[in-house]
């Protein structure tokens, strides 16, 4: 074989590596070019027909794409919520809100407060747009990305009245643990992120997972547990039931529900 014929034998660089699909996200690397542990998994979410032409007519007003935080198209500055929302109301963050049942239930029990909905997953996303269509809602926005980089670029320290956790992927086996979401890093950027009096809300039907939880959320110094005696928060803490609710109880497991409330610097032990 001849050189000319050899190259034209080999794949290009282009076509060995294919711009990612349009419904999977770009894979995040750290700034040395190490594939970044996540606490999700990258799977493909393609939209419906119906559910990609809701995407393309609510999305742009409603949704924003994170940029990974090690990237060149990671911002700068935190988002400006009171221009996405038009006002300026308590701030709550869902991480992993997958179709948004409880993201769409707890906002329309609160229309004071804004709720923004963060996941990776297409799909979740477009079907909760659809909901806030059909349900005529106007206090949620939605971010798709990884909820760390959302946390770090996108939400300015001490602006959240509320981060909801609800039902975070467990990774059961013990080599996965790194993956779990909530680490002490992540607890101590949420914490950074409330407000004084904000309220760190977490829910598990993981037992392993829920005791990681909640030595962490313990062991974070600005963070104090709250129980379920305690009055009025900045937030409601009432969940409504969902699907991983109907799975624990089939299952015969208990879901446990973790409240912490942000101290003020005076307060801290
Ligand atoms: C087990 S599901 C729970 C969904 C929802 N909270 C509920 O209760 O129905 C966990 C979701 O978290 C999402 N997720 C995991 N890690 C995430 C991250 N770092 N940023 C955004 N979403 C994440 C996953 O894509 C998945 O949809």
């Amino acid at each position: 074989m001849g050189n000319d014929e050899r190259m034209r034998a080999q794949p290009s660089v282009e076509a060995a590596t294919p711009p990612p699909p349009p419904d999977t996200l770009p894979e995040a690397r750290t700034t040395d070019g190490y594939r970044r542990t996540t606490s999700f998994r990258s799977r493909r979410s393609a939209l419906s027909a119906a559910q990609q032409r809701t995407w393309e007519r609510l999305w742009p007003e409603l949704g924003i794409l994170a940029a990974p935080r090690d990237s060149a198209d990671a911002p700068d500055e935190p988002l400006n919520t009171g221009a996405w929302f038009g006002r300026d109301a308590p701030l709550v963050l869902e991480i992993g809100c997958g179709t948004g049942t409880s993201t769409l239930a707890m906002a329309q029990s609160e229309p004071a407060v804004d709720v923004i909905a963060v996941e990776v997953y297409r799909r979740g996303l477009a079907q909760l747009l659809s909901a806030i269509e059909r349900e005529n809602v106007t206090n949620i926005r939605l971010i798709r990305g990884d909820a760390v980089d959302v946390l770090e670029c996108l939400v300015a320290p001490g602006s959240l009245s509320g981060v909801r956790v609800f039902f975070p992927d467990p990774w059961p086996k013990a080599r996965h643990h790194k993956r779990r979401l909530l680490q002490p890093d992540t607890v101590a950027l949420i914490a950074d992120r409330l407000r004084v009096g904000g309220v760190l809300h977490a829910a598990t039907d993981h037992p392993g997972y829920a005791e990681q939880i909640a030595e962490v959320g313990d062991a974070e110094p600005r963070l104090t547990r709250v129980g379920p005696d305690r009055g009025e928060l900045a937030i409601s803490v009432v969940r409504p039931s969902t699907k991983y609710e109907s799975k624990a109880q089939h299952a015969g497991s208990a879901v446990t529900e973790l409240v912490w409330e942000r101290r003020s610097e005076r307060n801290r032990p």
